[in-house]
């Protein structure tokens, strides 16, 4: 069981593999890019634990040698003090244009590493190993890297694809529950956005997905890296298409940023409520008909996933000063909040049309039922 998703991208295209036991078999997936035997592979604390000897045998079947450096696990890891470490000990390993410098880990290690690969020597290959949901489904594939500064999240970084993306669906399996559903959020988001047949799949197989039912997860991955690695092919840079991946994005920016990066709120989790808020603003606006948004909320709660505001423990801001969060989000144009809205499931269009009193009633009514069952 293996599936391939290519990224059609000229020069700088690649494969995603999918499929269980690949870590196993690295060193085999990897050899045909090495100029010499040898990697070095950049992960974190937690995951180094589970993992990194596993990805070493694996070299070692077809000869490869493994240098590696671990880092601690979070968010507070893309920071310049990593990447400068990073790239410290990427330089102290010698590491030249054309080796390949491995990032093992989830959405964190990837934008780090990649950001560290794309700046060393101006330049060198990387080949991500994401080892969480989101990360297979989204971060890892697209070639966003970057890091985080006290003026906002990922304001530095560069697009640097990598040379192939293995994710190794048996990895998700030593995920904590609450992570996994979290890396839901962003596969819903595909069906949301972009393939009502997706969605129905989903609101089908969901139950088994999140049971560990294998076929179904190697399903979900690759269908979701299919979707991104279509859209990333139209629109590499985010000139257009590309934004359409930021659906539920602008409320989830605003509510992560309101809850302080915090464990109230995961990344994925504010996409699944922003792309609830989203479907409710999109019927608010006449766009879609109320029953969309009721249909995201069920799956979203049926798969036992935060699904409104009401689910956030603890206070949140009013709606003026969530909005204002929002206007701090990069997709911020011409001074301009940038919404993804939706026509109805599978739908999504982007647009800079959004009126602010829409926005609000939307924000209060969610901030009203939150205060309704506190
Ligand atoms: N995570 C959104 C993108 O890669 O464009």
């Amino acid at each position: 069981m293996q599936e391939k998703v290519h990224v059609s991208l000229g020069e700088r295209s690649y494969d995603v593999i999918i499929g269980p036991g690949l870590m196993a078999r690295a060193g085999e997936l990897i050899s045909p890019l090495l100029p010499r035997p040898r990697v070095v592979v950049v992960s974190d604390e937690t995951v180094a634990a589970l993992h990194l000897e596993t990805l070493r045998a694996g070299l070692a079947s077809s000869g490869i040698a493994m240098e590696a450096m671990t880092l601690p696990a979070g968010e507070a890891t893309k920071s310049w003090e990593s990447l400068t470490r990073t790239c410290d000990w990427l330089l102290d390993q010698k590491v030249e244009r054309r080796d390949i410098v491995v990032a093992l880990g989830g959405g964190v290690i990837g934008d780090l590493v990649g950001f560290a690969a794309a700046v060393l020597r101006r330049g060198v290959r990387f080949v991500q190993i994401p080892t969480s949901l989101l990360a297979q489904v989204d971060s890892s594939v697209g070639g966003k890297t970057g890091i985080n500064v006290r003026q906002g999240k990922n304001l530095i970084g560069a697009f640097h694809q990598p040379a192939l993306v293995l994710a190794d669906t048996d990895v998700l399996a030593t995920l904590a529950e609450r992570d996994f559903l979290a890396g839901y959020g962003e596969v819903v988001k595909y069906g949301l956005l972009g393939d009502a047949a997706f969605f129905d799949w989903l609101d089908e197989n969901g139950p088994a997905l999140k049971s560990g039912d294998m076929a179904a997860r190697i399903t979900a991955v690759t269908k979701s890296v299919q979707m991104k690695a279509d859209i990333v092919a139209r629109d590499e840079t985010e000139q257009g298409d590309r934004a359409l991946l930021n659906l539920g994005h602008t409320f989830c920016h605003a509510l992560e940023a309101a809850t302080g990066y915090s464990n109230r709120l995961l990344h994925g989790e504010g996409v699944a409520i922003g792309c609830a808020l989203a479907f409710e603003l999109s019927a608010r606006l006449g766009l879609c008909s109320q029953e969309e948004p009721s249909r995201v909320r069920e799956h979203l709660k049926r798969m036992g996933m935060k699904t409104d505001l009401s689910d956030i423990p603890g206070d949140l801001p009013d709606s003026d000063a969530l909005i204002e969060l929002m206007a701090q989000d990069k997709k911020v144009l011409d001074g301009k909040l940038r919404f993804i809205l939706a026509r109805g499931i599978g739908q999504a269009f982007v647009t800079s049309d959004v009126p602010r009193d829409a926005l609000g009633d939307v924000l209060q009514a969610a901030l009203k039922e939150k205060a309704r069952q506190s």
